[in-house]
């Protein structure tokens, strides 16, 4: 328990790596702060109030308690993670992702339609995201408001930041019919869970924990009808800061994939247009649009170049989840033309067809599928550029910057801490790897490693607003 007169106030050493300020991604390496023997002061409130040098660490806060971690980073902010798929990783399908969806996940996600099993997944779920570190997440919803109301108490309980919002299906094959409601349902359990869970923590979209997004599963499990019901839906709540959370341009394959069955329902010029209003054929408008700074659409894969003006136009952020993408065989997004069109690209793990959980895990694939990108678009990212897409750019994407994403003095306390030792394989990399002698690239070398190398028994403290995150037990 934190002691009342300094309540969460602490001073944590270590070695703490954050990419400083707001830059966009392309200045993400000239922003990186790597402070080997570093202080990270947390007053009272939960709030940073300072952060530099241990050495240079202002006298007022010489009386606080020192924790003494090996790293500390900013917590890992996931921008795409399904919570009835907590289960499901993994799981076989036979073919990409039509099928996948069809054999394995709606039937997966049917059995949350038990109030046990629902309880227990999202303990479980909440329980992985607490020893990962994900202290920020866009959560992929259950279809089951009973399912919702688990996950946002034991998320409540554990004190992780949580936007989510039940997956809204009106349309799909026989597997996903327990999933499907009416649409009069569809728009009614929305609104009820966005009356239920908006902000409920302090009642105030601007400091909650708790949030809710308006989330049809992808444009192929509704119809134009239920999109024209969801954007009214949608401006009616815009303004409390609700957020609006979908797949887009994932699977190409030609003829029966994804992105050419979304062009045979609709018959529009874009996949995008779908969740712009533009639902009708030949892309007319049938309504308003689901796009703007609280709208976050996974993959993106394979997209025009007016689409990704548009998202950037509109403030729309990418979830991008290169691991899944492997999973599945849904190919690369090209990293440099989409972070070109200035669009924010955040990480997604997008668990269950991603199979991993820990965030640093997703960025060593995403390192990976972009050095092998073709020709010139081939490129190394720099460990700057990885770090700030699975921090910084996530809270971007979830419109609250201003609170967290780094360890800028000023924000939300939210942080990890990470003990090599606790993960012999990473200890010895970081202890016996060969570093250049300019400091500066040195200590980029082993932020590489950090990232690259990291598993989740290295996370020993988790903080979200300066609290110590609790995982439930199972
Ligand atoms: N598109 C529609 N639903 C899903 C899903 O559950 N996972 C992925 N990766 N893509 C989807
Ligand atoms: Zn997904």
């Amino acid at each position: 328990m934190a002691d009342p007169a300094t309540g969460l106030a602490r001073v944590y050493r270590g070695h703490l790596f954050h990419v400083a300020g707001s830059p966009d991604q392309a200045d993400a390496a000239e922003h990186l702060a790597s402070l080997p023997d570093g202080a990270l002061v947390v007053e009272a409130d939960g709030v940073i109030g300072w952060v530099g040098p241990y050495t240079k660490m202002p006298e007022r806060f010489a009386a606080l308690d020192v924790v003494e971690a090996g790293f500390i980073l900013p917590g890992f902010v996931g921008t795409h993670v399904h919570f009835p798929q907590t289960f499901a990783t993994d799981s076989y399908g036979g073919g990409q992702l039509l099928e996948w969806l069809e054999h394995c996940i709606y039937p997966s996600e049917a059995r949350l339609s038990d109030e046990k099993f629902a309880l227990a997944t999202a303990r479980a779920f909440t329980a992985r995201r607490a020893r990962v570190g994900t202290t920020a997440a866009m959560v992929f919803g259950s279809a089951f408001p009973h399912a919702q109301d688990a996950l946002f108490s034991e998320s409540r309980e554990a004190g992780l930041r949580l936007v989510s919002g039940r997956g809204v299906q009106t349309n799909g094959p026989p597997s996903a019919a327990p999933l499907i409601t009416s649409e009069a349902d569809a728009l009614r359990l929305v609104a009820e869970e966005i009356d239920r869970w908006h902000a409920v923590d302090t009642h105030d979209a601007a400091t909650a924990l708790l949030q809710v997004a308006v989330v049809p599963r992808f444009s192929l499990s509704v119809t134009p009808r239920t999109l024209a019901g969801l954007g009214e839906l949608y401006e009616s709540v815009r303004g409390d800061g609700v957020y609006f959370h979908s797949h887009m341009n994932e699977n190409n394959r030609p003829g029966d994939g994804e992105i050419d069955a979304v062009r045979a329902l609709y018959r529009g010029e874009s996949y995008l247009d779908t969740y712009d209003g533009k639902f009708l054929s030949r892309s007319a408008i049938g309504g308003p649009s689901l796009l703007g700074p609280r709208s976050i659409l996974a993959h993106a894969v394979h997209c025009q170049d007016r689409e990704l003006a548009r998202m950037a136009e509109t403030g729309t952020s990418i979830a991008h989840c290169p691991t899944s993408q492997l999973f599945l065989g849904s190919g690369t997004m090209p990293w440099r033309r989409t972070v070109a069109s200035g669009v924010t690209v955040s990480i997604g793990s997008d668990v269950g067809a991603g199979d991993e959980w820990l965030i640093a895990r997703v960025l060593n694939d995403c390192y990976k599928v972009h050095l092998s990108e073709p020709g010139s678009d081939s490129v190394a990212l720099h460990p700057a550029d990885l770090l700030f897409a699975a921090t910084l750019a996530g809270a971007r994407a979830l419109d609250m910057e201003q609170r967290f994403g780094n360890l800028d003095t000023g924000k939300d306390a939210d942080f990890l801490l990470i003990d090599p030792e606790q993960w012999e394989p990473l200890a010895l990399r970081l202890e016996h790897g060969t570093r250049v002698d300019d400091e500066a690239r040195s200590a980029v070398q082993t932020l590489f490693t950090l990232l690259m190398g990291l598993r989740e028994p290295a996370i020993t403290g988790v903080y979200v607003r300066g609290r110590r995150v609790a995982a439930p037990q199972a």
